[in-house]
């Protein structure tokens, strides 16, 4: 962590006491894949338009939000999309924020697409961590998640060459799975990092955003892939590494390595979260869920020709101050309450590759 000049940092709550620790940062709405669980082809064709570069924050502007929010008890801050590897010069992004007093980790979270190219530049530029989404090892089901667009080799080499390097705190892969699409392949892609550092986490399929047809019946819980993979390879529980971790992690009994669960289905944990997101062109979500940001890219610029930086903490403040977000928590209550099949659906979300999950 960079200890110099270290701020007087006021820890901010929400009103259900989450503090504020995490800060997600879309530096990309576009991305080089079409996912139909994120971005269907269908919707994201040639004539969808994103952002404009001069409506995407700067990494001037980045650098202020990320240094306030630490300021306010952020820690760990995560760069994601869309896909944030075609944000041009993104190893200078994260050379600013490692001088961020108080930051103490820095993830990036890609396809991997571009990875091989751009790896050697992030490490140097201070990056600790990179995960990087997987779905599937078999070429005709990852060209199918990733829409047609992405290549299964280019981003295995990415893989190795981020885990070659060596990052300081490792490569993950994340991979969501969906029933009946690419379960049946989670074993081969669990033998294929088996016995390297590589660690791969399963996420359960979520309704998130409005366009990809969310069922409850396409997710597999945690619960029955673990008692798939246990079958395999038999795991022992690991201890979290820290209050609110995302992932439930075990390891495989035989010395394989590490595994983990992410079941904000099955089992939501909204308790701890101490996440909020900022999209590319500066709307702070306080929820992967919610309907509305808070425009903080006014504040930005309204207040950029100065070095005053009091009315965007105020707004940071008042925002987590307000937050009282629970949304995977009150899906798995309504669901408690009515029948499966009549399960209602929430109303319009902000879509994933704004956010970047
Ligand atoms: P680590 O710090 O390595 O544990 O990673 P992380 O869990 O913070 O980040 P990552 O982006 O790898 O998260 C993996 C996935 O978990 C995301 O892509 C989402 O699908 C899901 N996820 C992460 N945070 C949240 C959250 O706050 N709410 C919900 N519902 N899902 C989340
Ligand atoms: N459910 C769960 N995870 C998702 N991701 C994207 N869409 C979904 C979804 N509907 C994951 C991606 C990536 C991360 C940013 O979010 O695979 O790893
Ligand atoms: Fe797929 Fe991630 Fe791109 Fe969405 S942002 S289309 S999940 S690669
Ligand atoms: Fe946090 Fe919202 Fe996810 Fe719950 S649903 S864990 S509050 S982002």
């Amino acid at each position: 962590m960079n200890t110099e000049l270290l701020p007087s940092i006021r820890p901010t709550k929400d009103r259900l006491h989450r503090p504020f620790r995490d800060l997600r940062i879309s530096v990309m709405d576009r991305c080089n894949f079409r996912c139909p669980y994120c971005m269907p082809d269908s919707i994201y064709h040639e004539g969808f338009s994103f952002l404009r570069p001069d409506e995407r924050l700067s990494f001037d502007e980045i650098e202020r939000v990320a240094r306030v929010a630490a300021e306010l008890g952020v820690t760990k801050l995560r760069l994601t999309g869309g896909e944030p590897l075609l944000r041009p010069n993104l190893p200078e992004l994260v050379a600013r924020l490692t001088r961020i007093p108080g930051i103490e980790d820095i993830a990036l979270t890609t396809n991997g697409m571009l990875l091989a190219r751009q790896a050697a530049a992030l490490h140097g530029a201070g990056l600790y961590r990179v995960t990087v989404s997987l779905d599937s090892l078999d070429p005709t089901v990852f060209a199918r998640m990733s829409g047609g667009r992405g290549d299964l080799r280019t981003v295995l080499d990415g893989i190795e060459t981020a885990r070659a390097i060596g990052f300081p705190r490792g490569v993950k892969i994340n991979t969501v799975v969906q029933r009946d699409v690419n379960d049946a392949g989670v074993p081969e892609l669990l033998a294929h990092f088996r016995h390297t550092d590589v660690i791969v986490r399963l996420i359960e399929y979520m309704d998130v955003g409005n366009r990809n047809g969310w069922e409850r019946s396409d997710v597999v819980t945690s619960r029955e892939m673990m008692t798939r993979i246990d079958a395999l390879w038999p795991l022992d529980p690991v201890s979290p590494a820290y209050r609110g971790e995302v992932a439930t992690r075990y390891r495989y009994a035989d010395g394989g390595g590490e595994i983990g669960f992410i079941s904000s289905v099955s089992a939501p944990f909204c308790g701890n979260c101490s996440r909020a997101r900022l999209s590319s062109d500066g709307q702070l979500f306080t929820c992967l869920f919610t309907t509305k940001g808070t425009d903080l890219r006014t504040i930005l610029r309204e207040t950029g020709h100065t070095d005053e930086d009091e009315p965007l903490r105020q707004a940071l403040a008042d925002i987590w101050h307000r937050r009282a977000d629970r949304y995977s928590e009150e899906r798995q209550e309504r669901r408690s309450r009515v029948k499966a099949a009549h399960e209602d659906k929430a109303g319009e979300k902000i879509e994933m590759h704004y956010i970047g999950g």
